[in-house]
């Protein structure tokens, strides 16, 4: 007779320690409101109206409103499939042939090649920036990490939760739709040597503006000036102008500054939202003060995750390693970065009040709308967009534009 099958569900579950379900340990934290992201994901998800309309979180969707794997991590995972043969650990670091092919994707060939560069794997890009925080803090405990006003909700969170503090530089006014640049550099003189100054890369969550070359020079001029670390989170790179186009700031900021900081996410250009891959680079003054700080962020990661999940990674290393595959991917970022173009131009013609979401990058533009508007709009109308009035773009079809249109107008100056 063959061995009955092992079932987990029959294993004797221990007795229950006597005199545990008595403790109050956790009455001790107070009722906490969700991230109002989360709150919104909730309400979207529970709304059975047909014809809602999702603006909400920041995921790429196609002209039929849906997030499909894209086809080259398909075709990427069917090659692992077949062809993985361990999971077992690998280190904190990742895996470093998934760095070794995204590093000249991101940084360029030169800053790629530089061994005053060095990164590590991280379960995505707020991975990276959590690790970045807790490495500032053991660097300078002191320093002030300056955050642009709006930036994107998580980051003040992660940077206080590393143990730093935080400060504001205005960065955008939703009324004209600009960067309000002369503000944010008198902001910025009021850094102190040692404090960190947060920039996105590309495609500004929340707002879609974007740093002219011009303001990107500007911005390496005062940091280098005061002595201040640029920390740059770059999340959305290929949905903006174009892969080396988003990256053009970055690398000339890293031409010219002695120390950066380059949080990465490959959680929209890979579509791999929730597989959680991204990437950490430092750059150091000297190749040994970079491995260092390397080894300080595998010490940190070893603390947090201790190693990062990897199939993110496989499937980014089993693209970029391929040059047939890459070539699918690049035209999958064009066509996902040309349909965004496409709603922005449309939405500007609408609706004449935002204009400048037509001059903007990537998912997101801020609405100048009122307080309570955004509720009114999910109440009344299943159109789903962030209290403060950011819209994702890419939740936008051509059968649903003109009825947002419609829906906001009204409550646009
Ligand atoms: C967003 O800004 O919507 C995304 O980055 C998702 C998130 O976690 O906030």
């Amino acid at each position: 007779m063959p061995a009955k099958a092992f079932d987990p569900l029959e294993v004797p579950v221990a007795e229950w320690t006597p005199g545990l379900t008595d403790c109050t340990f956790f009455d001790s934290i107070s009722a906490q409101a969700l991230d109002p992201m989360l709150m919104l994901l909730a309400q979207l998800r529970t709304d059975t109206r047909p014809d809602k309309i999702d603006m909400g979180i920041g995921v790429y969707r196609d002209e039929d409103g849906k997030t499909p794997v894209m086809g080259c991590v398909k075709s990427a995972e069917a090659l692992l499939v077949r062809h993985q043969a361990s999971k077992d650990y690998l280190s904190p670091e990742g895996d470093p042939d998934f760095l070794r092919h995204l590093a000249p994707i991101v940084l360029g060939p030169t800053h790629a090649a530089d061994p005053r560069i060095a990164g590590i794997q991280t379960p995505g890009g707020t991975g990276a920036l959590r690790l970045a925080a807790s490495l500032i803090a053991r660097a300078n405990p002191k320093a002030r990490v300056w955050l642009g006003q709006p930036t994107w909700a998580a980051h003040a969170g992660l940077m206080q939760s590393g143990g730093l503090d935080t400060a504001d530089y205005p960065f955008f006014d939703r009324v004209t739709q600009n960067i309000v640049f002369d503000d944010m550099m008198r902001a910025l003189e009021g850094a102190k040597t040692g404090d960190v100054v947060l920039l996105h890369g590309c495609c500004h969550n929340p707002t879609g503006a974007e740093m002219t070359p011009a303001q990107w020079r500007a911005v390496t001029e005062l940091v280098q000036r005061k002595g201040l670390l640029p920390l740059v989170d770059i999340a959305y790179q290929g949905l903006g102008r174009g892969l080396d186009e988003d990256a053009a700031g970055l690398r000339a900021l890293l031409d010219a500054v002695p120390e950066t900081i380059v949080c990465v996410s490959c959680s929209k250009n890979f579509g791999l939202y929730r597989d959680r891959i991204g990437a950490i680079w430092i750059k150091g003054a000297t190749a040994e003060s970079t491995q260092n700080a390397r080894n300080g962020l595998m010490m940190i990661a070893r603390s947090m995750w201790s190693m990062p999940p990897d199939h993110g990674a496989s499937v980014v290393r089993t693209i970029l390693a391929s040059p047939d595959l890459t070539a699918i991917w690049r035209g999958e970022v064009d066509a996902m970065r040309l349909r965004i173009q496409s709603v922005r131009a449309q939405l500007a013609a609408a609706l004449p009040a935002i204009a400048g979401v037509a001059r903007q990058t990537g998912m997101f533009a801020l609405l100048p709308i009122a307080p309570g508007v955004a509720t009114a709009l999910r109440v009344e109308h299943g159109i789903y967009l962030m209290d403060n009035g950011r819209i994702n773009l890419a939740g936008l079809r051509d059968a649903t534009l003109a009825r947002f249109a419609d829906a906001i107008r009204p409550y646009l100056a």
